[in-house]
């Protein structure tokens, strides 16, 4: 069956700076969202992908397609999963509402066909859905006022990374009844947590990070220029 990604690419980029939105920002040649769709669609599985970017954006390169599969746009909404929300809602009526998709940040440039072969043959596996992620691996502080209030069990805790895979009507139907009820959402799956699905986690690659800061970048160009030689 066919699987679409879709990207939400309508953030500023507050917490990075600067003017031009992270998400266009070169590393290894490319701008991390051509990192992140390339890696996408260069996967066998993936027939398309539907990238939703703000109103206002006046960098994206205008593709319309991208290793000979099709690339479409919606605009975005105020917070990402609004965004995720209109992509699902803009995808090509004719896919079924069984159709898998995997929504992946556009400011993560650095995923693997390995990852995401993983995670497809996890979600497929059954209709909770799943999601790349890692066990923590630092020992966890409660903070107040600077110092140190506890010390947390890090035992049974994850980090959520993307791509994350939901059949698309599900999906959909739990972003909207989120949307509804006010509540904000980071991920897909905390969508899908409340609408009583238990995603898989797949533990995935720890260099298939998200670009939030500049130093961040740094190390995103560092992991692609050297996955590169
Ligand atoms: N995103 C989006 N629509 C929004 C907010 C975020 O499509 N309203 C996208 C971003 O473009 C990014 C991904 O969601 O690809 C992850 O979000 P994040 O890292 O928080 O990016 P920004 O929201 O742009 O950054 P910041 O929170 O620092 O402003
Ligand atoms: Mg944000």
């Amino acid at each position: 069956a066919m699987i679409w990604a879709v990207l939400p690419a309508a953030g500023r980029g507050q917490r990075f700076g600067g003017d031009t939105p992270k998400q266009y920002l070169h590393a290894a040649g490319k701008p991390l969202i051509e990192h992140a769709l390339s890696a996408l669609l260069r996967h066998p599985r993936v027939a398309g992908a539907m990238v939703a970017l703000s109103a206002d954006d006046t960098s994206w390169p205008g593709w319309t397609q991208l290793h000979g599969k099709p690339v479409l746009r919606c605009v975005g909404g105020g917070e990402r999963a609004d965004s995720v929300l209109a992509a699902l809602r803009a995808l090509p009526a004719e896919l079924d509402g069984d159709t898998l998709v995997l929504v992946h940040d556009a400011a993560r440039p650095n995923l693997r066909g390995e990852d995401i072969e993983r995670l497809i043959l996890a979600a497929e596996a059954g209709d909770q859905g799943a999601i790349l992620g890692a066990p923590l691996r630092d020992t966890l502080k409660r903070a107040g006022e600077g110092r140190i209030l506890a010390t947390e069990p890090r035992g049974g805790l994850w980090r959520a990374f993307t791509p994350q895979a939901f059949r698309r009507a599900a999906l959909t139907a739990a972003l909207a009844d989120a949307a509804a009820a006010g509540v904000v959402v980071t991920d897909e799956a905390s969508a899908m947590e409340r609408a009583g699905f238990r995603p898989r986690l797949v533990e995935g690659r720890e260099d298939n990070l998200k670009v939030t800061t500049p130093a961040d970048l740094a190390l995103a160009q560092f992991l692609l220029q050297s996955d590169r030689e």
